[in-house]
């Protein structure tokens, strides 16, 4: 039987539950600014609100890599793994994971993310195993000791990827590449680019971009409703555009290398080495995933429904915001003398029939508190 991490991932359904319902009660009015700014340039910090009512981690809209926990170390452990790199550790929710893996075994864990924050950096402080780099991962790849795994969940497209994969190459130096796991080869970013920071890619490698767009599953160019991007490739598909083609290409290009693709949770690519003594173990861990179609459903089905929900999640936004202001003017109209007085006119002339009452609007006023 495959290696399963107890509690991992019954604990995070359980926060992917509690967080569809959360979102579409709670909602905070800046959500959707905020998602178009997370879920933008970065997509890759998706849905943390900060300080409010509540905060949404990574891993409760499965966006953590820890999702694939029931491959990754069952990989690891395969291939004795003494060193691990992960490249894009956000607040460290792979990161922390990790670490407990690695404790027993004395595994070195490298975090890179120029923008660590949160509970990564307290783990970094916490954990002499773990080392924490704020650099871009194509600098950091360059210096640091070869690992014996690089974790790919950084920048989310063709040029980042493809350039880190080079490096990875060059520093094998001719021997076997480390094995490496590319988080997000699914929708939305497998055939798509999106770029964290813009300026750090060459304008020529470069997809035609656009910008303040959604974009939907099953929908290549630009959608209606969706998830909300800052920037993005104008469209998915076509050569040299997103992680997956990357990944694709990388080990199209070499005789000796293997790709296994795992569907589940924005996919992720598993690429090893065709002559490393633990090549076996890994095909043995991967292959049943490797685009399995009915895992591949699942991760069609959850992707729509992500999508659908963020969509109406703005919708219920808007109309919170309209629904106040309608309660804050008919609370003014209810403490004014002038819509009494026209109350009493329009009793006047049309005795029980009145054009309105205060009472009737006191009740839509209690009627939406009771809603509330
Ligand atoms: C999806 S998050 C990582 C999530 C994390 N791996 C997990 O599973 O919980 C992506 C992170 O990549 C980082 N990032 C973006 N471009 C990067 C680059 N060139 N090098 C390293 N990290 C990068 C961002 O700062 C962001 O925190």
């Amino acid at each position: 039987m495959l290696g399963r991490e107890p509690g991992i991932r019954d604990d995070r359904l359980e926060k992917a539950r509690m967080a569809c319902m959360e979102l579409a009660l709670e909602a905070p009015p800046d959500l959707i600014i905020w998602l178009a700014h997370r879920f933008g340039t970065l997509y890759a910090r998706p849905l943390r609100m900060e300080g409010e009512r509540h905060q949404i981690e990574p891993e409760e809209l499965g966006y953590s890599l820890a999702n694939l926990a029931e491959v990754m170390f069952p990989c690891l452990e395969a291939i004795e793994a003494r060193s691990v790199a992960e490249i894009g550790a956000f607040t460290g929710s792979l990161t922390s994971e990790l670490l407990a893996w690695a404790a027993p075994r004395g595994t070195q864990i490298t975090a890179i993310d120029p923008n660590a924050e949160g509970k990564l950096v307290e783990l970094a402080n916490e954990h002499t195993e773990l080392e924490l780099l704020y650099e871009r991962s194509n600098d950091a790849l360059r210096r640091i000791d070869l690992p014996d795994a690089v974790i790919f969940d950084g920048d989310h497209n063709y040029y980042a990827v493809r350039e880190d994969l080079k490096v990875v190459e060059e520093r094998s130096q001719g021997g076997r590449i480390p094995l490496l796991i590319v988080h997000d080869v699914g929708w939305p970013h497998g055939r798509r680019d999106v770029y964290f920071e813009l300026d750090a890619i060459p304008e020529e490698d470069r997809q035609p971009i656009a910008r303040g767009v959604k974009i939907a599953p099953g929908n290549p160019g630009v959608a209606e409703a969706g998830l909300p991007y800052e920037i993005i490739a104008a469209r998915e598909g076509g050569p040299r555009n997103g992680v997956l083609t990357a990944v694709e290409d990388f080990v199209q290009s070499r005789e000796n290398l293997l790709l296994a693709v795992v569907p589940a949770f924005f996919g992720s690519g598993i690429v090893w080495s065709k002559d490393a003594p633990w090549a076996d173990a890994v095909a043995a861990i991967v292959e049943p995933y490797d685009r399995d179609p009915l895992v591949d459903r699942l991760e069609a089905n959850r992707v729509a429904h992500l999508a659908a929900r963020v969509e109406l999640v703005e919708v219920a936004q808007r109309q919170e915001v309209r629904l106040e202001r309608q309660q804050e003017l008919l609370e003014r109209m209810l403490s004014s003398r002038a819509f009494a007085l026209a109350e009493r006119l329009s009793r006047l002339r049309h005795g029980s029939a009145a054009a309105f009452s205060r009472k009737e609007v006191r009740d839509v006023l209690d009627a939406d508190d009771r809603r509330s």
